[in-house]
């Protein structure tokens, strides 16, 4: 298995893919979501390429642990031949729920945090184990309503799914600057209650402000905000491997590639 390091990799998005595969710039590690790669050839093969070179981490975005009707199996095997020819050592995906009977609804729901749905994502959750033969990041969303019907916060709700499934977390620090804006709660206090312990990966992204609203689009620089949390949460957490994320409006790779020499300075500064 590829050995992860503690420095921050770029999410590498189609059109950057044959531009990598031919300049082979530094960077830390690669992660990609495998939607896009199983069922395109051609991009498989270029980066199996990049995998005897790079580390490669998997971000799911069609594994709705969250969904009332249950896992996609043939998706998720469809993965896990994924992971296992790029030896992948991380999986990930979202606690939120994106499928409605056969509808795939490209967006990433929200959760009511209750007994009820612990129970059903925690089922999930040691299915999609089982079938990836590895433990599974979950990450904390970024979120713009909440339900009455939650009886948890949603750090108490990620630290008893860890406790009933033995998956790991993958915190995304801009994730907790939009949620915490839109939800009105405070930022750092959620940093200190996340189960830090179960912590595998950090993800840092781009916000749109809308009105008194922070999207979560992907498609802008890292905002000031997230960049001192992030450094608030690695003197916490302490060193771990970081993601740059950007889908939309995708700029060079050059861009990204700076984002993430910006993210280890941080690091480096900041985490013990
Ligand atoms: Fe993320």
């Amino acid at each position: 298995m590829t050995r992860f390091p503690n420095t921050t990799g770029v999410g590498l998005r189609l059109p950057h893919l044959t531009e990598m595969v031919a300049t082979r710039p530094p960077a830390g590690w690669l992660e990609v979501h495998p939607e896009n790669i199983v069922a395109n050839p051609h991009a498989a093969e270029l980066l199996i390429e990049l995998s005897g070179g790079y580390p490669i981490s998997l971000h799911t975005v069609g594994i709705s642990i969250g969904s009332a009707i249950g896992i996609d199996r043939s998706h998720l095997k469809r993965i896990r031949a994924l992971a296992d020819r790029i030896d992948s050592v991380f999986v990930s995906g979202h606690l939120a729920w994106s499928t409605y009977e056969n509808e795939y609804l490209n967006d990433l729901l929200p959760l009511p945090y209750n007994e009820e749905t612990l129970q059903l994502v925690a089922a999930h959750v040691h299915e999609v184990q089982d079938t990836l033969g590895r433990p599974y990041l979950i990450e904390n969303p970024a979120r713009y309503v909440g339900f009455r019907s939650s009886t948890m916060t949603e750090t108490e709700f990620l630290a008893e799914i860890v406790q009933r499934t033995g998956c790991r977390l993958l915190c995304d620090i801009s994730n907790v600057v939009v949620s915490a804006h839109n939800m009105g709660y405070d930022a750092h206090r959620y940093i200190d209650e996340f189960p830090a312990d179960a912590i595998s990966e950090l993800h840092l992204g781009g916000y749109t402000p809308e009105d008194d609203v922070l999207i979560d689009t992907h498609g802008a620089p890292i905002a000031e905000r997230s960049w001192d949390l992030y450094a608030y949460a690695l003197r916490r957490f302490g060193p771990k491997p970081t993601m740059i994320e950007w889908d939309n409006n995708l700029p060079p790779l050059t861009a990204l590639l700076a984002e993430a020499t910006r993210s280890d300075e941080v690091a480096h500064a900041n985490a013990c």
